[in-house]
């Protein structure tokens, strides 16, 4: 017996990409795959500009051990597609790229040394408690979708993300946020 499909929304003026029949939450999986594979990329770039600005040893070290951790994630999305059969593609992610262009902004006002470190950590984890969002919602969907294999390489990546955010928490923490304080003035301008 057929049945009638229930939703159709008319008249909505933005046009939302069809999506194949009960198959809903396999292309937002994929939506979601080529925005975070954009986002890692993007880091790539961006963490090396973070690093060239900031000044405490234990963050600099820090967001090179980082930057090589990002390269690995790239290559793990790309596995992800690969599992999937299909070729890595990207999508711009919106919400980070504003992040960055945000973190940009800080790293130029704020004063060099402890203010502009805890400018830096401050977009770093903005990064990583996106970048958690996301992996969290990879796993979830795979594991629903019965991909365990794609959940297990994404649940990979979600704890190193977290591992990086306790990591900023402890170095702001522990130095950078008192330091900062204890500079005259925070901001250039
Ligand atoms: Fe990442
Ligand atoms: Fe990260």
């Amino acid at each position: 017996m057929k049945t009638k499909s229930r939703s159709s929304s008319r008249g909505q003026s933005k046009r939302i990409e069809p999506m194949h029949d009960g198959n809903g939450l396999h292309e937002l999986f994929e939506m979601e795959l080529k925005d975070i594979y954009w986002a890692e990329k993007a880091l790539t770039k961006a963490i090396p500009k973070m690093i060239k600005k900031a000044t405490s040893e234990e963050l600099i070290s820090a967001l090179e051990e980082h930057l090589s951790v990002t390269e690995n994630q790239v290559r793990r999305v790309e596995q992800v597609f690969e599992m999937m059969k299909m070729s890595p593609k990207a999508k711009k992610c919106e919400g980070i790229d504003g992040i960055l262009k945000e973190g940009e902004e800080i790293m130029k006002e704020a004063e060099a040394g402890m203010p502009r470190d805890a400018g830096i950590i401050a977009a770093a984890q903005k990064v990583e408690h996106y970048e958690i969002a996301s992996y969290g919602t990879l796993c979830a969907f795979a594991k629903t979708l019965g991909m365990d294999k794609e959940a297990e390489l994404l649940a990979e990546t979600l704890n190193e993300e977290k591992e990086a955010d306790a990591k900023l928490s402890e170095i702001a923490e522990s130095s950078v946020n008192e330091e900062a304080m204890h500079t005259e003035s925070g901001m250039t301008t």
